[in-house]
């Protein structure tokens, strides 16, 4: 592999002690959805201004050390009439990018989905390279009901990972692989923690078949909880423990990192979760990294705080700061609550 070591080193950059990622890759459906929740339109502006205040909070570069944008977000200018991907460049912040092009429908299945966006992907690589782009995320959903997850849609999209992260790899860029066990659901933590070592012993079979580097690669994995309609859910330490066993049975250890979603999670949850893991892996010792890539775990807060007026831009940011701070203590187990 002719990026072999940069690969290795952009990974391990990425999940530094004390920093993680900030998912801002929502597709358009999904920033529509965000914007609903604070009634607020999903113009181009709104979603430029409201990205550019993200990545403008001073100092949440202690705390972030990448940044994963949508496509149209990786060629927008900010209102200073700098590329918002060059703002990011500038704070030494590096910029990656969702390549994938969402789920659709799985054919001969009820109700599974598979992840699209193989097709032409080797020549987007290659302009998002040219572009300044670091590292890649293509996400996988799984989800737990009665009779799913099918062997054959954990495969189907196993495989796509794997074609995914070779490609990024191939095009000098770290893929970050993303298979998410979803939390919809009234499911224990015991039935997340073997869907998840299905999921992930898959995944792993893919990317050892298709020749990923795993030094060159970070794995974007949900956290074993409880299903979100669960009684007596489990708590943060269970939480830790059972992440922890089921990665260590499945996730090599020439994986750098591993950075968590947060899931839909509770704000408070989210973190007291991440903080866990880290206390647990600090007790019983793990190989990899282990800290986050949070789309709502870091924005649902500043979000609402801004509400697509520019009068909050500053209160917006400082409710940002705080987050990513926190989260940055959690990725540690440094947090007290
Ligand atoms: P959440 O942290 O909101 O789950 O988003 C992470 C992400 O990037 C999903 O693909």
């Amino acid at each position: 592999m002719v990026y072999g070591n940069e690969l290795a080193g952009i990974a391990r950059e990425l999940v530094v002690k004390g920093k993680g990622i900030l998912a801002a890759d929502e597709s358009s459906p999904t920033i529509q959805k965000r914007f609903d929740s604070i009634g607020v339109e999903s113009t181009l502006e709104n979603r430029r201004d409201y990205r550019e205040m993200l990545f403008k909070t001073q100092g949440s570069k202690d705390f972030i050390s990448g940044v994963i944008l949508y496509d149209e977000t990786v060629r927008q200018l900010g209102s200073d009439g700098e590329l918002l991907i060059r703002t990011l460049q500038n704070q030494g912040v590096i910029p990656g990018i969702k390549v994938d092009k969402s789920t659709r429908p799985l054919a001969g299945s009820d109700g599974e989905v598979v992840t699209e966006g193989l097709d032409g992907l080797r020549q987007r690589l290659t302009e998002y390279r040219e572009l300044g782009v670091k590292f890649t995320k293509w996400r996988a959903v799984i989800s737990i009901g009665d009779c799913t997850p099918t062997m054959y849609c954990i495969r189907t999209n196993a495989q796509a990972l794997a074609r995914y992260a070779v490609l990024s790899q191939e095009a000098g860029l770290v893929p970050i692989v993303e298979p998410e066990v979803l939390i919809d659901g009234d499911h224990d933590i015991d039935r997340c923690f073997s869907v998840t070592e299905l999921t992930l012993r898959e995944v792993f079979y893919e990317l050892s078949l298709q020749g990923v580097i795993l030094e060159g690669m970070l794995l974007k994995p949900n956290m074993v909880i409880s299903g979100k309609s669960a009684v007596n859910r489990a708590i943060a330490r269970v939480v830790g423990e059972k992440t922890i066993t089921c990665l260590k049975r499945v996730v090599p250890a020439a994986v750098p990192g591993i950075v968590f979603l947060s899931g839909g999670q509770g704000d408070d949850e989210a973190l007291d979760n991440l903080n866990a893991i880290n206390l647990v892996a600090n007790a019983m010792g793990a190989p990899w990294e282990l800290s986050f890539s949070f789309g709502r775990g870091l924005q649902t807060l500043p979000l609402k705080a801004w509400k697509g007026d520019a009068s909050n831009l500053a209160v917006a940011q400082r409710v940002y700061y705080d987050r990513a701070k926190a989260t940055g203590l959690a990725r540690d187990g440094g947090r007290h609550s």
